[in-house]
């Protein structure tokens, strides 16, 4: 079973992803992660993120124990990866990864949920379930003001607000593999959802029922 889940920043689809592999247990792939990690290495470096070259020679070396650093998660890394994210090379190099993921998911799991831009569209067009989750740009940036401020950052609302449009814009825009619905996606809008009543919709969309 292969569940695909995209949506704009923020838009609660990572929490959403993760809660959903837990339930129905899958394994579960954060593809922003390997854009995020591509980013990150890039600025490390001290290359511009728009490099085609650079970038494409950053995706290719790509590293699985490169995915789980804390430093991924930051609002600069975000900006970078949309960065990447935009040039058709690097998405060549990492849509292997991603496939190879959903046909055999690791830990003999019986399928997997991967979240990202893409993945209803262009990733896995075949998945059983697709999901389109969004929020307004101003809900996004709010959840995602307080998640930051949480961990003691002093980035004001109106900069995430502005980083998240950025965001939105570029995701939206490119040529190759733009953030769009799938049209048989399942849109799910968080504006005024809780997480709980969220992850009940999806619930009842996957298996028809919310236990
Ligand atoms: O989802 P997340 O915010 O971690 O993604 C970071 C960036 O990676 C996005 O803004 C987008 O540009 C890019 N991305 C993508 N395709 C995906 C996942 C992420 O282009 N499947």
């Amino acid at each position: 079973m292969i569940i695909a889940i995209d949506g704009p920043a923020a838009s609660g689809k990572g929490t959403l992803s993760r809660l959903v592999a837990e339930h129905f247990r899958l394994a579960w792939l954060d593809t922003g992660s390997l854009y995020r990690a591509v980013g990150l290495k890039m600025l490390r470096n001290g290359d511009d993120p728009a490099d085609r070259e650079a970038a494409e020679k950053a995706a290719k070396s790509l590293n699985p124990n490169e995915l789980t650093n804390s430093e991924l998660k930051t609002e600069v890394v975000g900006l970078a990866a949309s960065k990447v994210a935009a040039i058709p090379e690097v998405r060549q190099a990492l849509v292997g990864f991603q496939r190879s993921f959903a046909q055999t998911p690791p830990g003999g799991a019986q399928g997997a949920v991967l979240d990202g831009r893409d993945i209803g569209t262009v990733v896995c067009p075949d998945a059983d379930f697709k999901v389109y989750v969004t929020a307004s740009p101003e809900a996004r940036a709010h959840r995602r003001f307080l998640e930051l401020r949480d961990k003691g950052d002093t980035v004001t609302e109106q900069e995430v607000l502005a980083m998240t449009r950025e965001r939105d814009a570029r995701d939206t825009n490119r040529g190759e593999s733009p953030l769009k619905t799938a049209e048989d996606a399942y849109l799910l809008d968080t504006t005024n959802l809780s997480i709980d009543a969220a992850f009940a919709a999806l619930k009842v969309y996957i298996s028809g029922s919310s236990n």
